[in-house]
């Protein structure tokens, strides 16, 4: 389907959710949010856009104060350490914001303060008395994720009290079975206490307008649709926007001294606060007004699927709510591309087993283009997708190094050696150079389609795309025999590769910024990359007889002991996690009793057993379940003589859909231990009936 883009804009705001100050952040972190937010502005700037890219730590809520309670020491201490952190790990990533704030700043305070005010002035908050989860021994409210107990919905005990983890159902606390305070453990009792809350349904029906009008103005993702959808069928509700905690933005009303704003009250407020913080550092206090008080942005709010409710339907509610009440006018957001989410060698990342790699400790190993690039290309743009660290070498070396690499090391020798590291003169054009020059020409607009339409995957494919079509030019005009014998034809094909080369450091630098730069200065250039111009891709700017620089290696391979590095440290995290968790691991490939039931094991009795005419592993095995007799066939000859197997019980999947092995019929599988090139047939320890169920 073709899809909108909204173009009659003056500037551009983005924003990539704020990342909690409460943990190191990981490679799914990157896939979610960041790394599109930066491909999209690096992209902008190139086009000269106006952009102003905003972005921070999110400092508040229970987990943050929780971590603190766990460590003995503050929560500003908590966020003081991870924002630090977090800051680090992104500039060494490459992300390019303008600011990176955090909502711990008294300038922050005072925007939501500023935000709540008004809104309570004008009447459009109701207190409301509700009963609420009360620990008699810590003497406080168990707000959110203060108190854990069992879902009423799914039965889990993974509950917490604001939702469940197991199921993702948004809870009452009250209604949780059996809760306890996650600081003492204790049972808590329920208590009266008020809170202002924040009329959401009130404003359904426009906040459904304004998703429907502004996908037709700038095509929003399916996925968000759908997820925004299914909210508007629910029906919105009023949604309580103050706690009682100790640790957040106060409230600035009379009895609720006590009480902080909610932290996703505050929390998408940080953008702005992050806005004003830009504008005052570069000495022009009321800049940020042009971006987010004017019609003229376009405001594209970059976050990873779990975050679609905040930014589509609450963020937008709280700023039309302003509008309404106030002169001055913010934007809400254009767009808000959510991506889904990246897992991690087949399985979620998860803090609490240690599975996963933080960013600072893959940069520690590897620098941050291989990493972009390989992310970039597995974006979880429409379904969850995966990050293998093997996917991540091929991609680094078949594709970055073999590809983009190989042909600007190729052009540069050439022009070394043949030109006196010069571009040299090009003479006549074949069809061959014009139907080059003419995919060059297309280029940027093809990829740049793409990227307009937050499509990042499709448009690194067309980037990847012109450096293989430039290999293949390269190769099929031989230039290792036109430099012999017909030496104009060998200086038009260095000169078409080293324009291709200089285009594909632009193409490239929204993806690999750290290798388009590299490649600039080899290439000699003294006007800044990002002043090019992306259009200027299209065309042949470098001059005749300008002199270059001495090529290095462009992309560097990645060897296998490097990944084994990685891998090591992998397996380090998950060995102290698993020391700390004394429930031990928590499965993330759950299913139900129900779907395990479905699997109808039994015991069976060998009868007989022959190996399967010229196969090595395959035996044909009789047997006996009950009073029925059945033939199975067993990948377990390199393990296991026939003989062996006569008069053993095993165990059998016995209501699986028969198969044929090397054209020989089975009828079920036996149950296998596989290990380290091993291999163990389940069999039973004592004497039991064939056909007995096994649970
Ligand atoms: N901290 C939240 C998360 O990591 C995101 C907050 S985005 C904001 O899921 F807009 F609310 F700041
Ligand atoms: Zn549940």
């Amino acid at each position: 389907m073709k899809k909108a883009v909204r173009t009659d804009f003056k500037r551009i705001l983005v924003t990539a959710a704020l990342p909690y100050a409460n943990g190191d952040l990981h490679l799914g972190h990157l896939a979610g949010a960041y790394l599109p937010a930066d491909i999209y502005v690096r992209y902008q700037r190139l086009k000269g856009r106006d952009v102003l890219f905003l972005c921070g730590s999110d400092e508040h809520g229970v987990p943050i104060m929780v971590t603190a309670d766990k460590e003995k020491t503050s929560p500003q201490a908590v966020v003081d350490r991870y924002h630090l952190r977090n800051k680090t790990a992104f500039e060494a990533f490459g992300m390019s914001f303008d600011n990176y704030s955090r909502t711990s700043l008294p300038l922050h305070h005072e925007t939501s303060q500023e935000f709540f005010r008004l809104f309570h002035r004008q009447g459009l908050l109701r207190e409301k008395k509700e009963q609420q989860l009360y620990c008699e021994k810590e003497k406080m409210f168990l707000a959110d994720r203060y108190v854990e107990g069992i879902c009423p919905n799914c039965k889990s005990d993974q509950a917490r009290g604001d939702q469940c983890e197991n199921c993702g159902t948004w809870l009452s606390q009250t209604s949780l079975i059996e809760p306890k305070c996650k600081i003492c453990g204790t049972a808590p009792v329920i208590r009266e206490t008020s809170h202002w809350y924040f009329p959401l349904g009130d404003f359904q029906s426009r906040l459904e307008a304004y998703v429907g009008e502004r996908d037709k103005r700038d095509g929003w993702k399916e996925n968000v649709l759908r997820y925004c959808e299914s909210w508007f069928k629910e029906g919105l509700q009023d949604r309580a926007v103050t706690r009682d905690l100790t640790w957040g933005v106060k409230v600035p009303v009379e009895g609720y001294e006590s009480k902080v704003l909610y932290v996703w009250f505050d929390a998408v407020l940080g953008y702005i606060t992050s806005g004003k913080e830009w504008a005052a550092a570069q000495g022009t206090r009321d800049r940020w007004k042009d971006y987010w008080l004017s019609d003229d942005t376009k405001y594209v709010a970059f976050i990873g699927k779990d975050n679609v409710v905040f930014h589509c339907i609450v963020f937008p509610a709280m700023l039309m709510a302003w509008n309404d009440a106030s002169i001055s006018r913010y934007v809400l957001p254009e767009n808000v591309p959510a991506n889904e989410f990246l897992n991690f060698e087949g399985q979620k990342f998860s803090k609490s087993r240690g599975w996963g790699i933080d960013l600072k400790d893959f940069l520690a190993c590897f620098p941050a283009d291989p990493l972009r690039y390989t992310l970039a290309v597995n974006l979880p743009e429409y379904r969850d997708s995966d990050f293998y660290l093997k996917d991540f070498q091929a991609r680094t070396n078949n594709e970055l190094a073999d590809i983009f690499g190989n042909f600007v090391n190729r052009t540069l020798a050439f022009a070394e050696r043949q030109f006196a590291n010069r571009v040299p003169q090009p003479g006549h054009l074949t069809d061959r150079d014009r139907a080059m020059l003419e995919t060059l020409r297309i280029a940027p607009e093809k990829v740049g389609h793409h990227y307009e339409r937050y499509e990042f995957r499709d448009g690194l494919f067309e980037t990847m795309d012109l450096a293989r079509a430039a290999n293949k030019y390269f190769n099929d005009s031989e230039p290792w025999k036109t430099a012999k014998d017909a030496p104009q034809a060998c200086a038009t094909t260095i000169n078409i590769c080293l324009q291709i080369a200089r285009s594909l450091a632009i193409l490239f630098h929204p993806v690999t910024p750290g290798i388009s730069e590299k490649l600039w200065r080899i290439l000699n250039i003294e006007e800044h990359i990002t002043r090019a111009g992306w259009d200027s891709a299209g065309r042949q700017h470098l001059g005749v007889n300008r002199p270059l620089n001495k090529a290095e290696i462009l992309v560097k391979k990645i060897e296998h002991e490097e990944i084994q590095k990685v891998v090591k440290s992998l397996e380090n995290n998950m060995a102290s996690t698993e020391v700390k968790n004394s429930s031990g691991p928590t499965p993330t490939n759950v299913i139900k009793l129900d779907d395990f039931k479905k699997i109808d094991l039994r015991v069976a009795k060998v009868l007989s057993a022959e190996r399967v005419p010229k196969s090595e592993k395959l035996i044909k095995i009789q047997i006996e379940i009950g009073s029925e007799r059945r033939q199975i066939v067993a990948g377990i000859g390199e393990h296991y003589q026939p003989a062996d197997l006569v008069n053993k019980l095993i165990v059998v999947v016995a209501n699986l859909e028969p198969a044929k092995l090397m054209g020989v019929e089975s009828q079920g599988m036996l149950l296998a231990a596989h290990g380290d090139g091993k291999l163990a047939i389940v069999t039973l320890s004592s004497e039991v009936e064939s056909g007995s169920a096994v649970r």
